[in-house]
C-alpha cells in the first residue's frame, strides 16, 4: 500500500481524477490511499494568507515558509518517515524508471509520500530544506503543482501489483529492461474502413505473436 498526502490550496482540482477509474480502484482495493491537507488551514492572520511579495522586488507572489512548514510538520508528526515530493520546473525530470523506484518505496523504502503543490509565482527557497525529491514533469511551466501531482501519482499507482490486473502488467514488464513501451494492439472488428488487423494476431500462433509484439514494442 502506498499512501499519498497532497498538500494543496486546490483540492477540487485534484480529487475528481483520484475518484475515477484506476486510481479509485487502487484505493478501493486498499493498494493506494490518498488524503489531502488544505494549505489554507495553516495560513496567517484573519485571511489565512499563505503568500507574500518577493524580497528584492519582482512580479507575483511567493508561498511563505510558515504555512508550508506547519502543513508538512502536521503530517510528519503522525508519519515521521513520509518523504516530501515538490513538483517544480527545476526538479529532476520524471520518467518511468523513477516512477518504478517510487512504486517500490522510493530510495529509502518509504511508502508514504507527501506531495506539496506550489502555486502562484513560486515559493520561498527555504522550503527546500523540507523537500526530499524535486520533480519536474518537463521543460515547460505550469501554474501550479496539481497537474504534476496527479501525473506523479498515476504513474506510480499503476505500477503497484494488483492495480492493472497482474497478467497484463507482468507481460509488459517481462519484455522490458525498463524502457520498452507497449506494442500496438487491436480489438474487433478485423477490418475497419479499409484498415486491417495484422494477420499474425489472428493466427493463433502464440510464438509468432510474441515475436511480432516484441519487434513492434516502442522504445523510450
Ligand atoms: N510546476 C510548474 N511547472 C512544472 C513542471 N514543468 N513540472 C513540475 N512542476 C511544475
Amino acid at each position: 500500500m502506498i499512501k499519498f498526502t497532497i498538500i494543496t490550496l486546490f483540492r477540487e482540482a485534484i480529487e475528481p481524477y483520484l475518484k475515477a477509474s484506476m486510481m479509485w480502484k487502487a484505493a478501493d482495493k486498499g493498494l493506494a490511499e490518498f488524503d489531502f491537507v488544505n494549505l489554507r488551514d495553516f495560513g496567517l492572520g484573519p485571511h489565512r494568507s499563505v503568500d507574500d511579495t518577493p524580497y528584492g522586488g519582482g512580479d507575483g507572489m511567493l508561498l511563505r515558509c510558515e504555512p508550508i512548514f506547519a502543513a508538512i510538520e502536521s503530517v510528519k508528526t503522525k508519519a515521521p518517515n513520509a518523504k516530501v515530493i515538490l513538483p517544480t520546473p527545476v526538479g529532476e525530470i520524471w520518467n518511468q524508471k523513477i516512477a518504478r523506484k517510487f512504486a517500490d518505496g522510493g530510495t529509502e523504502n518509504s511508502k508514504h509520500f507527501i506531495i506539496l503543490c506550489p502555486h502562484y509565482e513560486g515559493y520561498d527557497e527555504r522550503i527546500l530544506s523540507l523537500v526530499d525529491y524535486k520533480v519536474s514533469l518537463g521543460k515547460y511551466v505550469l501554474t501550479g503543482g496539481e497537474l504534476p501531482a496527479l501525473i506523479i501519482i498515476d504513474s506510480i499507482v499503476r505500477l503497484i501489483p494488483g492495480v492493472l490486473g497482474g497478467e497484463k502488467s507482468a507481460e509488459i514488464e517481462s519484455f522490458s529492461d525498463g524502457d520498452n513501451l507497449e506494442y500496438p494492439q487491436y480489438t474487433r472488428p478485423e477490418k475497419f474502413r479499409g484498415m486491417k488487423v495484422p494477420e499474425v494476431l489472428l493466427s493463433g500462433n502464440h510464438g509468432e505473436i510474441a515475436k511480432w509484439r516484441k519487434e513492434h514494442s516502442g522504445k523510450i
